[in-house]
């Protein structure tokens, strides 16, 4: 399904990130970016070992990623131009957990625009092995795109969120009625 805010699309597609086409593929990284399972196991496996390569590099320069925070390699395999890794909160039940999950989406969206893409593609940041309730994950996720396409427009053509399984497509659908309705 898709809607068109202030000119950017906003689209939801149940399947597999590693299968998207987008300027910009996000992936839900810990602050190591040492690759892992989920989404991060499967980006890494799809784009090749290049990536681990540069996160690498990234990590020795300067110490990995922050939660929150956001950083960028190539995307090798991915047909891609790039790949941000950005880090969600781990869910401990605290306020500054929603804070954190805002500013990953947030701030991955502002390096995506700093490299001049015009296509961006989330997975659902947090929901995974980080325990984040999808419910009120979805509502965040769709509230920072909301706001940043607000404070950025014509930034982006198209903004994707991608999602695994039906429930969470369900879900996102829902939150998408709720927060772009209101
Ligand atoms: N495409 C899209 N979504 C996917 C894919 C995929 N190929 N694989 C998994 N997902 C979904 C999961 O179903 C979940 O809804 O991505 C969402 C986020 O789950 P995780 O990948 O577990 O991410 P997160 O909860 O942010 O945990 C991050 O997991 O893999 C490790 O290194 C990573 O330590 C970090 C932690």
């Amino acid at each position: 399904m898709k809607i068109i805010y202030l000119g950017t699309i906003i689209e939801l597609i149940r399947g597999d990130i590693t299968k998207i086409t987008a300027d910009a593929i996000v992936n839900a990284a810990n602050s190591s970016l040492a690759g892992g399972g989920g989404v991060d196991g499967a980006i890494h496996r799809a784009a090749g070992r290049v990536i681990a390569e540069q996160c690498r590099k990234i990590v020795k320069k300067q110490g990995g990623c922050k939660t929150g925070e956001a950083v960028y390699t190539d995307a090798g395999n991915l047909d891609a131009k790039y790949i941000i890794h950005t880090v969600g909160p781990i869910y401990r039940v605290a306020a500054s957990d929603e804070t954190q999950l805002s500013s990953a989406y947030t701030n991955s969206l502002m390096l995506a625009k700093k490299l001049g893409a015009r296509t961006i593609a989330f997975p659902s940041i947090s929901t995974g092995i980080y325990r984040f309730p999808i419910k009120k994950a979805s509502l965040i996720a769709l509230k920072a795109i909301k706001r940043f396409v607000e404070e950025n427009r014509e930034t982006f053509k198209k903004i994707t969120l991608v999602l695994f399984s039906e429930y969470d497509f369900n879900i996102y659908k829902m939150a998408v009625a709720t927060v772009f309705d209101s």
